[in-house]
């Protein structure tokens, strides 16, 4: 496994595998991996021949400077943790490399999208996330990209990106991969104490009461239970919505053939995201 640390060294190896006539995958991290990542990567392996993992924290998403601080940087035990093998490359570049002096970024129209759930939240996260995703993507030039369905809404929005510049790339989402007790994997669980891990699963368990719920009540009387449910925890509940898949439009009177429940909430210092599919 060799480690690329700038653009142009990456793209002479990606080269030399495409001239082999070898299909390239593209897992997109922000590093501090965990079996959720792996996931990802061991679904890539076994669609494409060539595997491209990027490890870059990327502070134009982080709308809070000691979020970005915070946030878990550890590449060589990222490195170590996805092990020997030959059909991964990994690309670990520093800003300028992905952010060269000539970029330039116009903000992608996504008629609210990028302004509700998360996006209320986070003002300008999903801009930044689409930013750095597109300049990723036009480094790797990949077949085929893999995310994570635990952020959910940045799915839909990139699958959006894609469709609107024409990008030959196929978006393919993974499910989220959870703890035995249920708590959803994420770089940020290790920064809670195991306390804290156990406080999180109000978050699962809410999710899970919902799927009960929906058997009786429509989505506005559901969701205001299912609040109800999650308040008689220890955490501080930033949203909780019901929303249709595609749309992400909230759901109130009734529900669609597909709608999601996508929770976020702080624990201690730690802000997590989850949702689930009902
Ligand atoms: O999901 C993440 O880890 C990040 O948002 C991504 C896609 C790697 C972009 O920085």
């Amino acid at each position: 496994m060799s480690v690329y640390y700038t653009t142009q060294t990456l793209r002479i190896a990606i080269e030399s595998e495409k001239a082999l006539n070898k299909s390239i995958g593209f897992v997109p991290t922000m590093g501090a991996l965990h079996e959720g990542h792996l996931a990802l990567v061991k679904k890539a392996l076994s669609e494409v021949d060539t595997v491209i993992v990027s490890i870059f924290v990327n502070p134009t998403q982080f709308n809070n400077k000691a979020d970005l601080e915070k946030y878990p940087r550890m590449l060589n035990k990222d490195i170590d943790f996805l092990g020997k093998n030959e059909k991964i490359l990994i690309f670990a570049p520093e800003y300028s490399e992905v952010y060269p002096k000539d970029d330039s970024f116009v903000k992608i129209e996504l008629n609210n999208l990028d302004e509700i759930l998360e996006g209320k939240y986070r003002p300008g996260h999903f801009q930044g996330v689409l930013h750095v995703v597109r300049n990723l993507f036009q480094i790797v030039q990949p077949n085929k990209a893999y995310f994570g369905l635990k952020d959910f809404q940045q799915v839909v929005i990139i699958k959006k990106m894609v469709d609107f510049l024409k990008f030959p790339i196929e978006i393919v989402a993974c499910p989220t991969l959870r703890e035995k007790s249920g708590l959803a994997m994420s770089s940020r669980n290790l920064r809670l104490t195991d306390n804290q891990k156990n406080e999180a699963l109000i978050i699962f368990q809410t999710l899970n009461y919902l799927k009960e719920l929906k058997l009786k009540y429509a989505p506005q009387e559901a969701k205001k239970r299912a609040i109800e449910y999650f308040n008689s925890g220890f955490l501080s509940l930033e949203y909780l919505e019901i929303v249709d898949d595609t749309s992400l439009q909230k759901l109130d009177e009734f529900w669609t053939k597909n709608s999601t429940c996508c929770i976020a909430a702080v624990c201690g210092e730690v802000r997590l995201i989850d949702n689930i599919q009902i």
